[in-house]
């Protein structure tokens, strides 16, 4: 009865694919990739720049690079990347009405997925700053950042999913920002959305118990006001219903022995906007 092929990697343990070495060779390629992708972007996200020509950008950058862009024709989205400005949650469509060019001030998330060799997904979003951007504008930036970094810091094996979402949580709300429930973080391989669902927001000790070898996307979304948001006609952009700014960023990651891998660190240490 027993196959001996049947506990190789990836194998489903309670619904979420545990990974082995050539998993985590396959989310390096693809996360570097993707983040290679948002480094590239980053001198062009000025004010004044079509959205349209970042997403152009992406596409030629992936496409020379020998992979696919995740997002392309996924679910009938139609654009390589997603473009979302100020009080833009997620999903917003480059060349689409609320972005059309971004302008002096404008605080903004690009966010993309490559799929590489073997496929493998490489999923990451971070901020860029545009011109001059208010103080309470990057306060909220910084909010975000730090409470990614409180997230990710309570990945390891054993802790819960919950842990992790309530890191998040604690720290925002302490800040008096929000934390949105309509969207959420995703396991992550040779599939582009898969288990777990990461919420941003919890309670200790609940959830998921990470392990390693579980490939997920931390990805955070955080507003200055409510967390309520709403979709607009177009059927993708997420924006928040009482029009506050929002912010996000996103890493790949893998659970190790330790702790934790990021499968999209920037090569060139753009992560997070230089001056935040
Ligand atoms: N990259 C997004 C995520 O973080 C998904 C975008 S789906 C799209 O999961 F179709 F809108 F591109
Ligand atoms: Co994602
Ligand atoms: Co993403």
């Amino acid at each position: 009865m027993t196959d001996a092929g049947i506990l190789e990697a990836p194998y489903r343990g309670a619904d979420i694919k545990i990974h082995g070495p050539e998993g985590f060779e396959g989310m390096r390629k693809a996360g570097r990739l993707a983040a290679e992708c948002l480094d590239m972007l980053t001198p062009n996200v000025v004010p004044g720049v079509e959205t349209q020509y970042l997403d152009d950008l992406a596409r030629n950058f992936i496409l020379e690079h020998g992979a696919l862009p995740a997002c392309l024709f996924y679910k009938g989205y139609g654009k390589t990347v997603c473009i979302s400005p100020n009080h833009v949650v997620c999903h917003g469509i480059p060349g689409g009405r609320t972005n059309l060019r971004l302008s002096e001030g404008d605080i903004v998330n690009i966010d993309v997925t490559v799929i590489v060799d073997g496929g493998w997904h490489g999923d990451t979003s971070r901020m860029y700053l545009v011109g001059e951007v208010s103080p309470k504008a990057r306060r909220l930036v910084s909010v975000m950042y730090e409470g990614m970094a409180r997230g990710l810091a309570a990945v390891k094996p054993g802790a819960r999913m919950g842990d992790v979402g309530h890191a998040i949580q604690a720290y925002v709300e302490s800040q008096r920002c929000s934390v949105v429930r309509d969207f959420c973080g995703h396991g992550l391989g040779q599939v582009f959305h898969d288990n777990p669902n990461v919420l941003h927001y919890g309670r200790r000790g609940e959830g998921e118990v990470l392990k390693p070898g579980m490939f997920f996307t931390v990805e955070p979304m955080v507003n200055l006001g409510r967390f309520d948001v709403k979709v607009l006609s177009d059927g993708w952009t997420a924006v928040t219903r009482d029009k506050s700014l929002s912010a996000q960023c996103e890493h790949s990651i893998g659970v190790t022995e330790t702790g934790f891998e990021i499968f999209t660190q920037s090569p060139a240490g753009l992560f997070m906007p230089a001056g935040l």
